[in-house]
């Protein structure tokens, strides 16, 4: 049994590892058998992608599922600690995929929960499986993973994703732009480790000032729900800050790709879809392959 709860947990073997499940499962040389075990869907905050696509996953893999969707569905709702409540709803299964508001549960909930655990995405922590479809999709426009400028464009303060994202592609020798408003800017505490692990970064405003030289444009929305009832106006401020268009990219990089780790609200403008270097829907559907090499390594898998 094993857990994915951060990308810190994997190493870079371990990353190439899950792509490589990933092709071999895309490719049908894989066909992994969940022989009816149970996964418990327990997503207390809402998603379309990662839940969709998790249970599909399952149901493919010949799984089973019991979902806890929304918390005012279920007894959290009469007061519940959450810690109580996903210990129970892990109860009813054999592995459990988890996204929570609150920042470090599923690793507190790997604690006191002897069963595989999945994070799904907690809070503006982490969302390892995102990353993980992520860095396939990078690896399958780009050829490689090694030596590449990726530009992180947003809300990368908020922003699980470009957490996770980041800690997965410096263990290959990246260049980073990291493009937002100051108040929306990656946590210091990621830039601390990049300083440590002597990964190249720069943190911008303008994302003109370094389009052109990226192989990865990685979009993503100013997150409102991370905003306070108070922060009316700071979110009006700031949103809308970068929008990308189509007219903003005739100088760029051949190979350039857009990704985004979807929902889009407005910051990649239609008129970039029907464009050689959009790639947001074609990532999503890496969605599926990955998911299902994450619950093979997770469950099936012989424990190294
Ligand atoms: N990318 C992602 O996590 O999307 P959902 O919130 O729709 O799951």
């Amino acid at each position: 049994m094993k857990n994915l709860i951060s990308i810190s947990d994997l190493s870079r073997e371990e990353i190439l590892h899950i792509l490589n499940l990933a092709e071999q499962i895309e490719a049908g040389t894989l066909k992994p058998d969940l022989d009816r075990k149970i996964c418990v869907i327990a997503f207390l905050e809402e998603s379309t992608r990662t839940v969709g696509s998790f249970q599909r996953a399952v149901l493919e893999m010949n799984g089973q599922i019991i979902s806890f969707l929304g918390k005012e569905n279920n007894s959290i709702n009469k007061g519940e600690d959450a810690r109580d409540s996903i210990r129970t709803m892990a109860a009813y299964g054999d592995f459990i995929v988890m996204r929570v508001l609150e920042e470090g549960l599923p690793r507190i909930a790997s604690e006191i929960i002897n069963k595989t655990i999945i994070n799904g995405g907690d809070g503006a922590n982490q969302h390892p499986s995102q990353a993980l479809l992520d860095v396939y999709a990078i690896q399958k426009t780009q050829g490689k993973l090694e030596n590449l400028t990726i530009g992180f464009i947003g809300d990368l303060k908020n922003g699980r994703t470009v957490h996770s994202l980041v800690q997965a592609m410096s263990f290959f020798h990246p260049k980073f732009k990291f493009i937002s408003d100051p108040s929306l800017k990656i946590p210091a505490s990621f830039t601390r480790e990049l300083d440590e692990q002597g990964v190249e970064y720069e943190e911008l405003t303008e994302i003109e000032d370094v389009l052109n030289e990226l192989d990865i444009c990685y979009m993503t929305r100013i997150q409102r729900n991370r905003f306070g009832d108070n922060e009316e106006e700071e979110y009006n401020r700031v949103k809308g800050s970068y929008i990308l268009k189509a007219s903003m990219l005739e100088n760029v990089k051949p190979n350039l790709k857009i990704l985004h780790p979807l929902p889009r609200v407005d910051e990649i403008a239609r008129d970039v879809d029907t464009t050689s270097y959009a790639y947001y829907w074609e990532q999503l559907d890496g969605g599926i392959p990955i998911r299902k090499a994450i619950i093979y390594t997770c469950i099936l898998e012989e424990v190294k």
